[in-house]
């Protein structure tokens, strides 16, 4: 059996099993949801820091003001009035959208991926905003990720479009499913989709940095159908992490799943938008490079490079700015660990990194590389150059290896000794 020989169900559409999971602050760009929207698939795009985001893409001024109207907070540690302007972030989410779905050409989909732990210091307004202008802006569907997001289909229920866009959650275990399940059932709205992501995956998981390993996505996904199948709810099941060539993808879709959402193989895509010098990074990890850490201010653990350069980071916070990850209150763990740090530093003496990174400012700059946990077999799915270094592949040569090959082959991209 190969990928190929099966088709996702949804909402009365068929699309090839495949779908890009979402990479937060533009690493899974426009170019790259594209790429599997052209093919039949369905990619995502991420709403993660969308007015830094609209700032690159349209040389928009968010970031700028923002930090301009709140420069007063930036030696205080207090940052509860660094709030976002709801009307910003209505406009900066469109905008992004907008550009994203209006160049769709194909027969797959554009979802996207909505963090419910970007809090951003009004955690439900912020929330409501970012995913009632992305269903405005014509977004094909919305994947709840990174939360319980228990309270995320109330925030929306009067939006015209709760019932006719694709909602999909993101969990980790039955349990998490379950609850979400039963507050689903009462808005009589149930998920389209279910997203099983497994320890091995990339970004923020629900695993720990100790006893990842002792979990795995096959055992979770056969939970997952057992209990859907025991409910009597037929909802796609999509696992996810560590799903590395279209082998593991055909065996998870003869299993019973409807899909797989894939991500560190895209990474190093031409699209993806990691500067290139950080996808030879990401080519040349060795497994022993790849950790799970609590590094991360969401509370989450996180998995990336070992030497990412955000795990050094001793920057002031830059909360007026970013400050997406501000909780309610404008509180977050690296403002604590930095004045802790700087209140114990001795005059003259550098400081040293915290235990917490300033994760908005590593994600917007490509400092945090985060990965899956399989990142180490990159090196295994593209050429070695003359000059030493990776052909970066594109994004559809990825994806039609996933939809066609067998027997754990990966096809090497076309060899370009320019790449
Ligand atoms: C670089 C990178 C960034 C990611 N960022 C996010 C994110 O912002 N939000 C999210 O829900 N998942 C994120 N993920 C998880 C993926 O969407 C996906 O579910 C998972 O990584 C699939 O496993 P694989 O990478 O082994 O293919 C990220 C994964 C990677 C590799």
């Amino acid at each position: 059996m190969i990928v190929d020989n099966f088709r996702l169900q949804l909402g009365g559409r068929e699309y090839v099993p495949i779908v890009i999971g979402g990479m937060g602050v533009n690493i899974s760009t426009t170019e790259l949801a594209l790429a599997a929207e052209r093919l039949g698939g369905i990619g995502h795009i991420s709403d993660a820091e969308v007015g830094y985001v609209c700032d690159q893409i349209f040389s928009t001024t968010y970031t700028i003001r923002k930090r301009k109207k709140y420069a007063i907070y930036s030696n205080n540690p207090d940052k509860s009035a660094v709030l976002f302007d709801l009307e910003e972030i209505a406009e900066a989410q469109k905008k992004y959208i907008a550009y994203t779905v209006s160049q769709k050409t194909g027969k797959g989909a554009v979802f996207l991926n909505c963090m419910e732990k970007l809090t951003m210091n009004n955690a439900s307004e912020t929330l409501k905003v970012r995913l009632e202008s992305a269903m405005e802006a014509g977004i094909d569907g919305l994947t709840l990720a990174a939360g319980l997001n228990l309270r995320t289909l109330d925030l929306i229920q009067d939006h015209p479009r709760f019932r006719d866009v694709k909602i999909g959650i993101i969990i980790s275990s039955v349990r998490a499913l379950a609850i979400f399940l039963k507050r689903a059932v009462r808005l009589n709205r149930l998920p389209d989709y279910i997203i099983v992501e497994g320890p091995l995956a990339g970004g923020h998981l629900g695993f720990g940095p100790l006893d990842w390993h002792t979990f795995d996505l096959r055992t979770i996904v056969t939970e997952v159908l057992d209990f859907l199948k025991k409910e009597e709810l037929r909802i796609p099941v999509i696992p996810a992490g560590g799903i590395f060539t279209g082998t593991d993808a055909a065996d998870y879709l003869t299993m019973g799943a409807s899909a797989v959402q894939v991500a560190t193989r895209f990474t190093i895509s031409k699209e993806a938008g990691l500067p290139a010098a950080v996808k030879q990074e990401y080519i040349r990890a060795e497994e022993k490079d790849i950790v799970v850490n609590m590094a991360s201010t969401t509370g989450y653990p996180m998995r990336m490079l070992v030497n990412s350069p955000t795990l050094s980071y001793t920057i002031k916070p830059n909360c007026e700015g970013l400050g997406y990850l501000l909780e309610n209150g404008g509180k977050c763990t690296y403002i604590d660990a930095y004045y802790k740090a700087m209140a114990v530093r001795k005059p003259g003496e550098k400081m040293t990194p915290t235990e917490k990174t300033c994760l908005c400012t590593g994600m917007a700059r490509y400092d945090c590389w985060t990965c899956g946990h399989m990142t180490y077999r990159l090196k295994d799915t593209t050429n070695r150059l003359d000059d030493g270094s990776w052909q970066l592949p594109s994004a559809e040569a990825i994806f039609l290896d996933y939809q066609f090959s067998k027997d754990q082959e990966i096809r090497l991209p076309e060899r370009e000794e320019n790449a």
